[in-house]
Formats: C-alpha cells, structure tokens, sequence
C-alpha cells in the first residue's frame, strides 16, 4: 500500500488527522473500527462457518517485523480462507496487532457493547481472483476480508500461556525498533495462536482498512469469543517495542478511535433455540400423555 505519513502518537498525524491528511477515503461513509451493539446485529443465517487452510500448519507464519505502528506476522503463500458468505476464497497475507497499554490498558479497535479488549488481532486476506493484485482489491468494496480476534487476559496467575503466544512473544525482543524483521522457526501455527475461540460465532459487517488510506474495501468479520492469553505476555507488547529507534516512544495504544455505527449482522440463535423449545414441548407432551421410556 502507500501509504501517506501518518502515526498514532503525535498530534501532527494521529488519528484525529487522519480524515484531513487522506480525505477521500478516511472521512468516508463505511469506516472501521466500530463499536458493536450485540443487541442491534441482525440476525443471517447466511453466516456459514468458514473453511482454514493452512491454518494448521506450523511453518505458515515466515517473519515478524517492527513496521513502526505495529508488530506484523507475514504468512507463506497457500494460507486462505473461504465459506463465512464470502464472495469467493481469500488468500491470508498477513496478521498483526492493536493494542493500548498492557493488560491494564485496553486497546483493541472494535469494541461490543462499549466494552474494549486489552488487544485485536487482524488477519488480513484479499480476493483470491486478483492474482496478487491489491490495487484491484482495494477498488473493490469487498477486496479484502479480515479477521478479528479479541485478546483478553487469562484468569488467574498463569504466566508464559499459552505456548504458542510465548514462542510468538519472544520475537518482539529481536524487533524493538522500526524495520526490524525476522525469520520465524517451524513450531506453532495459526490454529495454536487462535486456540479457544469458537469460529462459527461471529460479527460480519462492511468496513474499511483501520490505517490511512482507510480504503472501504474490508468485508469485516469479529470473532465474539476472545483469545485468552496471560498477562505477562499482553504486557510485553507495550514494553518492548519502539516507534522508531530505541531512544523513541515506547509502541502504545496503537488503535484507532471507533467510527460511526454500520449496520451489523451475525448468526440467529433461533437454531439452537428451537430445538430446546421442541425438546421442551416434546417433554411436555410425553408427561401430559404419561409415556414413560421403559
Ligand atoms: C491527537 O492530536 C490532537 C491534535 O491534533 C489532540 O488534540 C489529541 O489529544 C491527540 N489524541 C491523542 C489520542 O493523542
Ligand atoms: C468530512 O466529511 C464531513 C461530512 O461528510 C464534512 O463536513 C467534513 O468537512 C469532511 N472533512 C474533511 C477533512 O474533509
Ligand atoms: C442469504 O442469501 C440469499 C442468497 O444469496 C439471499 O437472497 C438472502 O437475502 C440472504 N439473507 C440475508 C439475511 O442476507
Ligand atoms: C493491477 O491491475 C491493474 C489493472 O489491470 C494494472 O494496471 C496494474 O498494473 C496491476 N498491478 C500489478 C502490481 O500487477
Ligand atoms: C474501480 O471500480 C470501478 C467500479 O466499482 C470501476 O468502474 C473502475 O474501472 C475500477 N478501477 C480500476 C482501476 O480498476
Ligand atoms: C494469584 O496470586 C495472588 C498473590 O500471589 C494470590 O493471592 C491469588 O490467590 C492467586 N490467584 C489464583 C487464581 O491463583
Ligand atoms: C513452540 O516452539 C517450539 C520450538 O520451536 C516448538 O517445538 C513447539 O511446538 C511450539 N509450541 C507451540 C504450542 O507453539
Ligand atoms: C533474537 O535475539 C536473540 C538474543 O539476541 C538471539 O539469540 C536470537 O538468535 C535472535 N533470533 C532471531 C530469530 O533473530
Ligand atoms: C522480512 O525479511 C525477509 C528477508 O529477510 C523478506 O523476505 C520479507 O519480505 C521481510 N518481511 C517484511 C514484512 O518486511
Ligand atoms: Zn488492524
């Protein structure tokens, strides 16, 4: 992408200046993040479960780099997605982070009922059909799909948890300042990252990318159930990692401000409900008749 100069810590070019600096697209009408009212979502049983390929692959993750706003996880060719009513399949480019300061601080993007997780994690995907072509992709109003996921502390005192967040965590030393990169070793996967999260529950509505341009381009999905991970790790994202070189600014509360409200859909519960309604009337009907199983 090309991005124009913008950044999350100065009042030169934070997020309130961000619709100036880049206006047609970053003061438009489908911008992310929002605050979503889980009471408002509309119920559509067209949010299938999604298919993973490669997620469980434990050599998908190639390199982790410091990019200045955030920590960010590149992802070998072959991991994508498809089913969740996309379009078609996407191919996972890349994952990284949004956060505030430490586990004390929330600062996840999104947010359900005003409540703001200490983290997100973002999953970004673009249209299989555009062969690698992200201009196209982001002249598309569903060129992109992302994945978010709500990182939460995990209870009570455990530290180092779970293990796939400790093996990703003990890169972020290897990259406190900008442009650092580094190979990630075979060993943990998408799925070992993602580990507790229900993915047939979900948010679905349309957006735009996060950061300038702000393009509205993202068909969003945010995972309802959090990745729970100790606190000694959330905490090392906001005290390892610099904006820019290690005499700069400690990397803190890298997320943008919420947008206004979009409309929001998820699956109904009407499902599962109906069936423990007709189990109920079942059982109902089984005393009122005096049958009994023997
Ligand atoms: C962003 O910068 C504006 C001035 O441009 C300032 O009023 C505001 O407090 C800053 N916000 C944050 C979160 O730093
Ligand atoms: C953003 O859009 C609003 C209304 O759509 C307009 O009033 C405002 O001037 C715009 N801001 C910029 C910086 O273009
Ligand atoms: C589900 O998909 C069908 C077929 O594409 C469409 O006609 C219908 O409007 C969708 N339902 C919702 C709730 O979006
Ligand atoms: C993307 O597609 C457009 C339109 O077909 C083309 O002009 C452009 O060169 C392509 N970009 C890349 C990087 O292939
Ligand atoms: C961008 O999309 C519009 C339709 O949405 C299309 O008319 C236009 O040709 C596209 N531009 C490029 C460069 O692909
Ligand atoms: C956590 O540690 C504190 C202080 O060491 C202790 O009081 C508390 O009971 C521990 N909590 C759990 C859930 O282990
Ligand atoms: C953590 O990394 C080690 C060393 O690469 C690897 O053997 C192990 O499988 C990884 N475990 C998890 C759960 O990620
Ligand atoms: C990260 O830094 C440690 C300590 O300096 C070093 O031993 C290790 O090789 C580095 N890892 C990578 C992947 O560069
Ligand atoms: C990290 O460096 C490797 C080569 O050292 C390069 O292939 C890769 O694209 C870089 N990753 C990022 C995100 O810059
Ligand atoms: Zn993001």
């Amino acid at each position: 992408f090309c991005h124009p100069a913008w950044c999350y810590h100065l009042p030169s070019c934070n997020d309130t200046t961000w619709s100036t600096i880049v206006p047609q697209y970053c003061n438009g009408t489908r911008q992310s993040p929002i605050d979503i009212v889980s009471a408002s979502a509309t119920p559509n049983d067209n949010l299938s479960e999604f298919t993973f390929v490669k997620y469980d692959d434990t050599s998908s993750m190639t390199s982790i780099k410091n990019t200045g706003n955030t920590v960010k996880v590149t992802l070998k060719s072959g991991v994508k997605i498809s089913g969740g009513d996309l379009s078609e399949q996407y191919d996972s480019l890349q994952f990284h982070l949004h956060w505030g300061d430490g586990s004390s601080v929330p600062g996840s993007e999104h947010t359900v009922d005003g409540k703001r997780y200490p983290m997100e994690l973002h999953i970004v995907n673009r249209k299989s059909s555009y062969n690698g072509n992200t201009s196209l992709a982001l002249n598309d109003s569903t060129g992109f799909a992302a994945l978010g996921f709500f990182i939460e502390v995990m209870s009570g005192n455990s530290t180092g948890q779970p293990e796939s967040w400790r093996n990703l965590t003990s890169y972020l030393a290897n990259i406190t300042e900008k442009g650092q990169n580094v190979s990630i070793a075979a060993g943990f996967s998408l799925d070992d990252l993602l580990v507790g999260v229900d993915r047939t529950k979900y948010y679905r509505y349309l957006g735009s990318l996060t950061t300038p341009a702000c393009y509205e381009a993202v068909v969003w999905t945010v995972f309802k159930d959090p990745i729970k991970v100790s606190k000694d790790l959330i905490d090392l994202f906001s005290t390892t990692l610099h904006f820019n070189d290690r005499t700069s600014q400690i990397m803190k509360n890298v997320y943008r401000s919420l947008q206004p409200a979009q409309q929001v859909w998820t699956q109904s519960i009407k499902a599962s409900a109906s069936t423990t309604c007709f189990s109920l009337s079942l059982l109902l009907l089984s005393l009122a008749l005096g049958w009994s199983w023997s």
